[in-house]
C-alpha cells in the first residue's frame, strides 16, 4: 500500500498544514496548592513520534497546526483532558515557541495562524471537546479545514476511527501521510506481503471477539500462530479442558474450535501446553499447571515455562514475527514472565524482522529494551493495527492511498 506522502507536497513555504497527531498520552496531576494543580505529560513517546514530521514541515517553512485528542471526553470540555500540557511539553521538546489554540471560535484561530509572524507551531485543544469530531460531522470538518491549506495524517493509532480529523477532513483539504504514518504502513505492508519466512504470529490479549477476525486473516499469511493471554482460554476450553474461573468469551468457543479444526489453517495454531494459575486476579502466587490440569477455582493468568520455552524458540528461529497483545496478566508481577520472555526473545533475535503492537501496554513492557533494536518496530497502533491485520479498510488510510 503506497500513500501520498507529505514529501509529495511541492511548495510548503508559508502554507498552513493541519497535522493529525496522536497525543493520547498518559498524564499526571501535581497539586501545587490547595486550589491549584498542574497536569503534566507522564510519557511522551507519542509526542516524540510526531517530531520528524513537524521538523520536516518547519524546514520547508510551513506553518504547522497540530490537531489531536486526549482520552474520551465525548463532546464535552474537560479540564483534565486539555491538550495545553501537551503543547507546553512540545515547546520544551522542540525548543521553539508553540501557541495553544483553546476551545472556541475557529475564526479567531484562523486569524492567528494566518498572521505573519515568527511562530510557526500551533496546537489546537482536544478535538473530542467538539461534538462534531466523533460524529464525523461535515460542518466541523469544514470549520477545521478553514485553518489550513493541507492536511497531513501522522496518527496511525486513530486511522480506524471514522472521525472528522481522520476521515471527513479529507473532503475539504488535500490529504497526505506524515512520516511516522508512512513508516507504520511500510513495516506492516512489508510483513503482510513479503515477509522473511518463516513468519510467526504471536497473539495475546483479552478480547477474542476483536482478535478472531485478525487471526483468521493472519492465518492466511503466517506459517505458525502462537496464542497466549486470555485469548488462549477460548482455545483451551474448545479442546475440552477445564479453565476454572478464567476470563472467557463463551460465545466464541465454537469459533475457536472451528479455527483449530480447519484443514488449511488449523495446524498452524499453537496453544499453551502449560500455564500459570492464581486463585484470584490479585494472586501473589503463580502456580504451575499442565494445561489439562487446571482446577475449577483457578484463574489462568500466564503461559507456563514449557510454553515460554517453545514460544521463545519459535521467535528465535523465525524470519519475521508479528506480535499483538500480552501473553499474561503482566500488570500483576507474578504473571508477567510469559510476556517478558517474548520481549527478551525479540531483543535477542538476530536477523528476525519483528513488529510489535497492541497499544500502550505491550509497548510499555518492552519499549526500553526494544526501541533501539533496528530489526524491531514498535507500532503505535492498538485497534488500528488489529484492523489493518484483519484486512479491514481503514477510514484514515483509504483517502491517502496513491492511485496507480
Ligand atoms: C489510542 O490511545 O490507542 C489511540 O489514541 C486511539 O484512541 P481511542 O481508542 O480513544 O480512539
Amino acid at each position: 500500500m503506497k500513500l501520498q506522502s507529505v514529501k509529495d507536497i511541492k511548495d510548503l513555504k508559508d502554507k498552513r498544514v493541519l497535522v493529525r497527531a496522536d497525543f493520547d498520552v498518559p498524564t499526571k496531576s501535581k497539586v501545587k496548592s490547595l486550589k491549584s494543580k498542574v497536569v503534566e505529560v507522564e510519557d511522551d513517546y507519542r509526542i516524540r513520534a510526531a517530531v520528524p514530521t513537524i521538523k520536516y514541515l518547519l524546514d520547508k517553512e510551513a506553518i504547522v497546526i497540530l490537531i489531536a485528542h486526549l482520552g474520551r471526553p465525548k463532546g464535552r470540555k474537560d479540564k483534565d483532558l486539555s491538550l495545553q500540557p501537551v503543547a507546553e511539553h512540545l515547546q520544551k521538546l522542540l525548543r521553539r515557541k508553540v501557541i495553544f489554540l483553546p476551545y472556541g471560535d475557529f475564526s479567531k484561530h484562523e486569524n492567528q495562524v494566518t498572521k505573519k509572524g515568527r511562530v510557526k507551531i500551533f496546537v489546537l485543544e482536544n478535538l473530542r471537546f467538539w461534538k462534531g469530531e466523533e460524529s464525523n460531522s461535515k460542518s466541523f470538518a469544514k470549520e477545521l479545514s478553514s485553518l489550513a491549506d493541507y492536511y497531513v495524517n501522522d496518527a496511525f493509532a486513530v486511522c480506524h476511527r471514522k472521525h472528522v480529523s481522520v476521515s471527513a477532513i479529507n473532503q475539504y483539504l488535500p490529504g497526505y501521510a506524515g512520516l511516522s504514518l508512512e513508516q507504520e504502513i511500510g513495516h506492516l505492508s512489508q510483513i503482510m506481503k513479503k515477509p522473511r519466512r518463516p513468519l510467526l504470529g504471536v497473539m495475546g490479549g483479552v478480547k477474542i471477539s476483536t482478535k478472531l477476525p485478525v487471526m483468521e486473516n493472519l492465518l492466511k499469511k503466517v506459517d505458525l500462530l502462537v496464542v497466549g493471554g486470555a485469548l488462549a482460554n477460548n482455545f483451551i476450553k474448545a479442546c475440552g479442558w477445564e479453565i476454572g474461573r478464567s476470563v472467557i468469551e463463551k460465545k466464541y468457543i465454537e469459533e475457536a474450535r472451528e479455527l483449530m479444526s480447519n484443514k488449511k489453517s488449523g495446524e498452524k495454531v499453537i496453544i499453551p501446553v502449560d500455564v500459570k494459575v492464581g486463585t484470584s486476579l490479585e494472586s501473589r502466587k503463580a502456580i504451575w499447571r499442565s494445561v489439562d490440569e487446571v482446577k475449577k477455582n483457578e484463574y489462568i493468568l500466564d503461559i507456563g515455562p514449557r510454553t515460554r520455552r517453545l514460544y521463545t524458540q519459535l521467535v528465535r528461529h523465525a524470519g519475521s514475527v508479528i506480535w499483538n497483545g500480552p501473553l499474561g496478566l503482566f500488570e500483576n508481577k507474578h504473571f508477567k514472565a510469559g510476556t517478558q520472555a517474548i520481549v527478551r526473545a525479540c531483543a535477542k533475535a538476530r536477523g528476525v524482522d519483528i513488529i510489535i503492537g497492541g497499544g500502550d501496554t505491550l509497548s510499555a513492557v518492552g519499549r526500553q529494551r526494544l526501541s533501539r533494536k533496528r530489526n524491531v518496530f514498535l507500532s503505535a497502533g492498538g485497534g488500528a493495527m488489529l484492523a489493518f491485520l484483519a484486512g479491514d479498510e481503514l477510514p484514515g488510510l483509504e483517502p491517502l492511498i496513491k492511485k496507480q
